[in-house]
């Protein structure tokens, strides 16, 4: 039991030191909100394979892979050799070269529904572009979106998409739509409608109500900013009827679900055939690659009706990323390594779990699947909520002392990469979740004890009242 050992500690000082030198430069000390976690941002030196390392040279398996891209493992010379090569004839012309026509291609082929795709440097212009595209297409003006939904940090994006307390986003049969963060222009903000993943009921009354002026609906296919919330069966089916029945157009954003879960991505995975797609992450290996998709009909409104363009877009180095990478998805077996290695995880942890008693549940695709303490399958954002995340993410962050780190929001589920399959990281990952899981009991359980002490409860009647409010149903 961890409660034998003693508790893990990180090396720091090194890191310290950055950070306040960081603060002095950069809000944070970061260059992304979700990276500064206070005294505890991590300042790195290096990746390899499916593992990291940061400056004070504390070494863990990497379970974040830089939030799911770095799909083949860190510093992959396979990647890097070829993008090195290119590369060094040049990276920014703004002019195209035959990487970028390649890449294209290579989404067009892989999805096989694709006609015509446009290269972007982040998920997020991909799906603002797509959604500017659907609104081109269809003359309508409104998008809507599932709550708890991630798609970037453009304004039309940062809708209903992470608050802890979900009576924010209102009723559940008429959810309003919540500003993440201030600047966000109202106009914008009402442009976007809000619904409930796996509730077709609710979407159906939105279209009834105003499906004259939505141009789209775009859905992740598998919730990444929720763990990885599947859909229920028929789910999306029931999204693209509808979509159809109201002439409007349907998004799959497949920015983390490309080409990880399949190598059709998640459309192929479901069966669907959407109007247009996001891809990025996975299909660079970790280089900012990314791009918008759709069908030769409703991509026809570029060049000439839309705008879209970008000193970056297709530029060297993340088209030479984007080649290389998508070769191997699609030659190799890759993605079923990928996937029989968080099997493999996902079996070890089950056995942990099992052991404890603790209500639990795993979400999303082994490649990238999260672990929600809570009786019964979670169908919607709604439902993360009221799982025990602090649970969660207090193993989560003790996972980083004993070597392992996954996202210390529970939220993110982890991702592997294909350097996990050979790094024999399943039994090592297993015992540093069994120990954090151990010592995160034991400090609830002693912080129960001494709470009861100073109540005066019964420690009896305290523990029945602590679960209960744990129980989500
Ligand atoms: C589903 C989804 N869409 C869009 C984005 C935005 O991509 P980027 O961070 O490259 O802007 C993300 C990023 O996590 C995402 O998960």
């Amino acid at each position: 039991m961890a409660a034998d050992r003693p508790a893990p500690r990180l090396r720091r000082a090194r890191q310290l030191d950055l950070y306040r030198r960081a603060m002095q430069a950069m809000p944070g000390g970061t260059n992304s909100n979700f990276r500064a976690w206070g005294e505890d941002t991590v300042y790195v030196d290096r990746g390899r394979g499916g593992r990291l390392w940061d400056v004070d040279g504390n070494e863990y398996i990497d379970l974040r892979m830089g939030y799911g891209p770095v799909i083949l493992g860190h510093a992959d010379e396979r990647v890097d050799d070829y993008v090195n090569e290119r590369m060094r004839k040049g990276v920014s012309f703004s002019l195209t070269s035959e990487d970028e026509v390649e890449a294209m291609e290579l989404i067009k082929q892989m999805t096989g529904w694709v006609g015509k795709a446009r290269m972007t440097v982040s998920g997020t212009e991909a799906t603002m572009h797509a959604m500017r595209v659907a609104r081109a297409y269809t003359g309508r003006n409104k998008i809507v979106k599932f709550e708890g939904q991630y798609h970037g940090v453009h304004d039309y994006a940062l809708i209903s998409v992470t608050p802890n307390d979900v009576s924010t986003l209102g009723s559940e049969d008429n959810p309003v739509g919540l500003a993440w963060g201030r600047g966000i222009p109202e106009a914008v903000s009402k442009t976007i409608i809000p619904a409930r993943y796996n509730e077709i009921g609710v979407l159906r009354r939105i279209f009834e109500r105003e499906g004259h002026d939505i141009a789209a609906v775009i859905v992740e296919p598998i919730m990444g900013n929720a763990q990885g919330i599947l859909p229920e069966e028929g789910f999306h089916q029931q999204v693209r009827a509808l979509t159809r029945e109201f002439g409007a157009l349907l998004i799959f954003d497949e920015v983390k679900t490309g080409f990880r879960i399949a190598r059709g991505g998640a459309a192929e995975y479901f069966g669907i055939k959407p109007d247009l797609g996001t891809f990025a992450k996975a299909i660079g290996n970790g280089y900012p690659a990314a791009c918008f998709g759709g069908t030769e009909e409703v991509m026809s409104v570029l060049p000439d009706k839309v705008s879209h363009g970008g000193t970056y877009a297709g530029n060297r180095v993340a088209a030479a990323a984007a080649v290389a990478t998508l070769r191997i998805l699609r030659d190799t077996d890759a993605l079923e390594s990928i996937k029989a290695v968080g099997t493999a995880i996902q079996g070890e942890l089950r056995e942990v779990l099992n052991t404890r008693g603790l209500p639990y549940v795993f979400t999303g695709h082994p490649t990238m699947f999260g672990i929600m303490f809570r009786e019964t399958v979670p169908t919607e954002y709604r439902d993360w909520a009221t799982s025990d995340h602090e649970l969660y993410d207090a193993v989560a962050v003790g996972m980083h002392a004993r070597g392992a780190m996954p996202e210390p929001d529970s939220r993110e589920p982890w991702f592997l990469c294909e350097a996990h399959a050979r790094e024999d990281v399943v039994d090592k990952v297993a015992t540093i979740f069994s120990d954090s899981l151990d010592a995160a009991l034991e400090a609830r359980a002693h912080a129960e004890q001494s709470h009861a002490v100073v109540t005066g409860m019964a420690s009896g009647e305290h523990v029945a009242a602590h679960s209960a409010a744990a129980d989500p149903d």
